[in-house]
């Protein structure tokens, strides 16, 4: 009898494969990054074939490392970065292009020209998504309109579209000899081609948008046997049985289960997303409305999102770009060097702003500097920055659901920067919550495959595998965290309309 069950995680910045035990321990975890490519201001890359190989590197790593062998796995979840859009030729399986990343903002005039007569949110009641860069249907149009000859291609059926979830499923499960084109509904409702409701893509707007259905894969439930690992070798033989796109997987490996529960998972970016149930919420403060998972034939489950594009990769960037300091984590004793930001303020709209303002016009800035300003000044304001947006993304939620959220589950790679997370209490003024199992994204896809496969009975088996970890409360006084929030408020006016 299998003892664990397996999840890909294929991310922003890297792939990686854990293996979970039936108490969510994990046993294993292999990870390998890859290139991000930048060829040109607001231009984010990968490629795609770099992925698959390093997605086949890691699931053996995983394996090895833990001594085992395919037949101790019951089942595989894959979770990944979502509306990042790769489009291939289906008989060779060659992408016709990189990827093109969430955090490009290339598609910002295709998506300028859709919202011309009809505003931003003209697909908001069908999708929950207002016209961004940010979602996958106008990065597939950008393909269609800018790569020689695949327009023809595509409407001739010999080219298909998917995010990550569905390229590395197809790879998996035989690539041109028979592999399977597929994705969940949490993938596709960030595609701005789906119907929320029905959790079907939409005729008309793929019309609108100009992208040929033949490309797009068949949605099915987010837990279910797809089929099997092909791939010779490794994993061979495996049902791949959950897909979850990743900030729902956290939502699911953090057990916000019932409505009202929310984590906010500190990754690349932040993403905060609310468990809403059965009801589709549309936001009227710049939040999305998604799916939260559909665990094969139950009801949907819904969730309001509050998306932020950059906060770990402002960390990032101070390491690699500008030097500041030698490693991610090196920022919090950094950042410990100074009592405050010194009046310094980061907004880093390096992809624009996401939520709760969707201006893709807007572009990073640093404000309130003097010459008091230091280098541990401003490894606060990095690190502030993460909290300040993410105070943005819970106001917009408390005024659209109208209950006032009274905790926040958190996970990801930053939340062991200590100073953040107190700094996170303190600006939102509502305590903090860890989990003992911080990797809650991979374990949320490991959930999904196990529980079709009846490795898990029920969600009940996920409440009873979460344990707190540790809890911030806050400990500022009202005055000056409205004072800080005021003055990030004013920094943040400050980025709109750079780009005409
Ligand atoms: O929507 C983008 C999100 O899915 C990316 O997540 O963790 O890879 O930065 P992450």
């Amino acid at each position: 009898m299998a003892s664990y069950v397996a999840a890909i995680d294929q991310g922003t910045t890297s792939s990686r494969c854990m293996i979970f035990d039936h108490s969510g321990r994990v046993v294993a975890v292999n990870q390998k990054e890859h290139r991000q490519l930048f060829p040109k201001a607001g231009w984010v890359e990968h490629d795609p074939l770099e992925i698959w190989d390093n997605v086949r590197q890691v699931c053996a790593g995983a394996l090895a490392s833990a001594d085992l062998v395919s037949s101790d796995i019951a089942a595989c979840g894959i979770t990944n970065q979502r509306e990042t859009t790769v489009v291939w030729d289906k008989a060779t399986g060659k992408p016709v292009y990189n990827a093109i990343v969430w955090q490009d903002t290339r598609t910002d005039e295709i998506v300028s020209e859709l919202g011309a007569t009809e505003g931003q949110n003209r697909f908001q009641s069908k999708t929950g998504l207002p016209l961004a860069t940010y979602f996958s249907g106008p990065k597939v149009k950008w393909m269609l309109d800018n790569v020689d000859g695949i327009r023809e291609r595509a409407e001739k059926g010999e080219l298909l579209f998917g995010n990550m979830d569905t390229w590395v499923l197809w790879n998996c499960t035989g690539g041109p000899d028979g592999g399977l084109h597929v994705t969940d509904p949490t993938n596709a409702s960030r595609t701005l081609l789906m119907d929320l409701e029905t959790l079907q893509w939409d005729p008309e707007i793929c019309a609108e948008i100009g992208i040929p259905m033949s490309m797009l894969p068949e949605i099915r439930s987010s837990s279910e046997v797809y089929g099997q690992f092909r791939e010779r070798g490794v994993f061979a033989g495996i049902p791949i049985a959950g897909i979850l796109g990743d900030q729902q997987a956290a939502t699911f490996g953090q057990a916000c289960l019932s409505p009202g529960e929310a984590k906010n998972t500190y990754g690349t970016g932040n993403f905060v997303l609310l468990n809403t149930g059965t009801e589709r919420v549309l936001s009227d403060n710049g939040l999305l409305t998604t799916v939260g998972y559909k665990i094969g034939t139950n009801d949907t489950v819904y969730c309001l999102e509050g998306s932020i594009a950059v906060t770990g990769s402002l960390v990032q960037w101070m390491r690699d770009n500008l030097g500041m300091i030698g490693s991610a984590p090196e920022i919090e004793q950094v950042a410990r060097s100074v009592d405050d930001n010194g009046g310094a303020y980061f907004v880093p709209a390096f992809s624009g702003l996401f939520a709760p303002h969707w201006r893709s016009d807007a572009r990073g800035a640093i404000v309130g500097l003097t010459r008091y300003v230091n280098r541990g000044h401003l490894a606060r304001a990095v690190l502030e920055a993460t909290a300040f947006q993410t105070r943005e993304v819970i106001e917009a939620m408390n005024a659209d659901s109208g209950v006032p959220l009274k905790s926040l589950k958190v996970d990801g790679g930053m939340v062991v920067n200590e100073l953040l997370m107190q700094f996170q209490a303190d600006i939102l003024g509502v305590p903090v919550i860890r989990p003992v199992v911080n990797e809650t994204t991979a374990l949320g896809a490991a959930y999904a495959a196990g529980l079709a496969v009846g490795f898990w009975g029920s969600e009940a088996d996920i409440r009873s595998n979460w344990a707190k970890d540790k809890q911030w409360d806050p400990s500022m006084t009202d005055e000056v965290r409205e004072k800080q929030y005021r003055d990030w408020q004013k920094a943040v006016t400050k980025t709109f309309d750079w780009v005409e």
